[in-house]
């Protein structure tokens, strides 16, 4: 995330409206003859089905390595080597994995573009493109007060998204359980950078002073000691109890999957924005194909 410029999200943003009514079904040709390799090392639903669909919707093609169990990767293939045989096959790569900077790595050995979809507890970029996306069409961007909730310490779409924050000048509340705040090293860029934190373990404190509300699961696959995980699973949980002072503009969003964070009767309220914000991820995901391959 922190290779963008205010300005590359604006056009990317820009451009995901412009495609809007193609992601609804208007016929596109626009990447007809390319193909996009995916790659995914970690399990996925939304950012791998819509980011098919965004290169269908668009006209092009996919070949998906249908898990890493069932490829090469089982007989020892190292990420280099796939990622140098699959440049020959594909003009772009969408890849998932389990390690920090496997995205940049890959991008070091190969000669097409590579987008990062999610690098262990790291980064999340084309998450936090839809989320600015939703935040700009649901809500505003300009002045914006967001409380990141939950996962913050291994949460890789809120560690993209503070970044992304920063260009806009947000104020943002970080509200996490005391082992899992924000590493550090993020704080201090966030800091640098100008925007107003405010950091706290309670929800109740920040649930009325906020534009956007981001909650975020429990990382349970990255906590080593499935006791720690115990510990903090089911901290916070929004109900519509929870939601009675809030502004009156408020809205709910969620990267999904869901466990618990969001009892199942706030869908139904004018705050929750988090299924419209996975249908987002089919405009963005076109805007950044089409950025990158047309
Ligand atoms: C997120 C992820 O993979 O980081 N999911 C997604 O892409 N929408 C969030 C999560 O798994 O909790």
């Amino acid at each position: 995330m922190r290779d963008f410029s205010r300005n590359d999200i604006d056009l990317v943003l820009k451009k995901a409206e412009e495609l809007e009514p193609f992601a609804r079904g208007k016929k596109s040709r626009e990447l007809e003859g390319k193909i996009l390799a995916m790659l995914f090392y970690e399990p996925s639903t939304r950012t791998r089905l819509s980011f098919e669909t965004a290169m269908k919707r668009l006209g092009g093609d996919t070949i998906d390595m249908v898990s890493a169990e069932a490829s090469s990767v089982a007989k020892g293939e190292n990420l280099a080597d796939t990622v140098r045989v699959i440049e020959g096959y594909a003009d772009a790569i969408l890849l998932r994995h389990s390690k920090e900077g496997a995205a940049r790595m890959a991008a070091d050995f190969s000669a097409i573009p590579v987008i990062n979809a999610g690098d262990g507890a790291g980064h999340h970029p084309t998450q936090t493109l839809l989320d600015l996306y939703t935040i700009k069409r649901e809500s505003r961007l300009k002045d914006l007060s967001i409380a990141l909730v939950g996962d913050l310490k291994y949460g890789r779409t809120v560690h993209s998204l503070a970044y992304a924050l920063t260009l806009y000048g947000a104020n943002i509340w970080l509200v996490s359980p005391e082992q899992l705040r924000m590493p550090e090293s993020i704080k201090n860029d966030l800091s640098h950078a100008g925007v107003s934190l405010k950091e706290t373990p309670s929800l109740v404190k920040a649930i009325d002073q906020v534009d956007v509300l981001y909650m975020t699961r429990i990382q349970k696959e990255r906590f080593p000691d499935p006791s720690e995980y115990q510990k903090v699973a089911g901290t916070y949980r929004i109900t519509l109890e929870l939601l009675r002072n809030v502004r009156e503009n408020l809205i709910i969003m969620h990267p999904l999957p869901r466990v618990d964070e969001i009892a199942p009767d706030v869908d139904s309220t004018k705050y929750a924005k988090y299924f419209k914000q996975s249908f987002y991820g089919i405009p963005v995901r076109m805007a950044i194909l089409s950025l990158v391959m047309a």
